[in-house]
């Protein structure tokens, strides 16, 4: 358990982290599912420590980052951190998998990747059964790359060139998901906001500079102003600070 001084919405009190966010309210649409981002940054902006997010995150940001993927229908992440973090089944305890079933959903999240390429190792976790892997890929995919993954992954097509995330998320929400945790990463981020398709951000603040070269959490993409409000701040014994952003969007919008 990782223990948190709740900071925001006060009065303050101390929370479970891993209770905290997985009991949050997160109303699907009726168009498309509630996409929660979730992403962990350095103090100084770092998305990436030797090219992969795990080096940043404390015991705090893990509880946070795995309630997550506890309440979620599907996970959803760009084919770069697939392929950078190896991404295989996720893991999940089995009081976890018996409170999935008595909500209703699948006992383990759904994988689902977004690519352009369908670049990915034959012997990419990813790929392995168990996980049930979702390829969201655009309709105009190359036929070859498209037939090594037949029998392996489920293929969605939406778009021309480029993804379109909206019709994929209609179609996603036709076919029952109601909750989807993106875990990145940075292109896929810029991509769901440009379409502002992002209604909730939760954004770990590891207690650590790391200078270098590293990537923001958002790369790639056109500026695109979305106005969010802080919901929630947790303040971790580990110092982690754990920020939930809501999409503020114009009513008339
Ligand atoms: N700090 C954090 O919380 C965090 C979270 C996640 C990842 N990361 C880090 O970020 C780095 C990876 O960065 P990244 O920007 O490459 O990751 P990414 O966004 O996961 O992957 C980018 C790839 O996703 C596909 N993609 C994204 N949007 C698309 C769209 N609209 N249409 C079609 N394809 C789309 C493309 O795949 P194809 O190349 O297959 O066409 C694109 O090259 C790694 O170092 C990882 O560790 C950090």
């Amino acid at each position: 358990m990782s223990l948190a001084e709740r900071l925001l919405p006060g009065p303050p009190e101390r929370v479970d982290v891993g209770r905290a966010v997985e009991l949050a309210e997160r109303p699907a649409g009726s168009d498309r599912p509630w996409v929660a981002a979730v992403f962990i940054s350095s103090a100084d902006g770092a998305a990436a420590l030797g090219g992969v997010s795990g080096g940043l995150g404390g015991p705090a940001d893990r509880a946070a980052f795995q309630a997550r993927r506890h309440m979620a229908d599907m996970i959803l992440a760009g084919a770069g951190t697939i392929r950078a973090e190896r991404y295989g089944p996720p893991p999940l305890p089995e009081d976890v998998r018996a409170r999935r079933a008595a909500r209703g959903q699948d006992e383990v999240p759904r994988i689902a990747a977004v690519s352009a390429s369908l670049a990915f190792d034959e012997d990419q976790p990813f790929l392995a059964p168990e996980t049930r892997p979702l390829v969201i890929a655009p309709a105009t995919v190359d036929p070859t790359r498209r037939a090594r993954l037949e029998g392996r992954a489920e293929l969605l097509l939406a778009g021309d060139g480029d993804v379109d995330l909206a019709g994929a998320l209609g179609e996603l929400r036709r076919r029952g998901v109601e909750r989807i945790t993106c875990e990145g990463g940075p292109r896929l981020l810029g991509a769901l906001l440009e379409a502002d398709l992002v209604d909730e951000l939760g954004l770990t603040i590891a207690p650590m500079l790391v200078g270098g070269e590293a990537t923001r959490i958002v790369v790639g993409a056109q500026e695109a102003v979305r106005r969010m409000r802080l919901a929630e701040v947790l303040h971790a014994e580990d110092g982690d600070l754990i920020l939930r952003y809501l999409r503020e969007r114009d009513p008339g919008a």
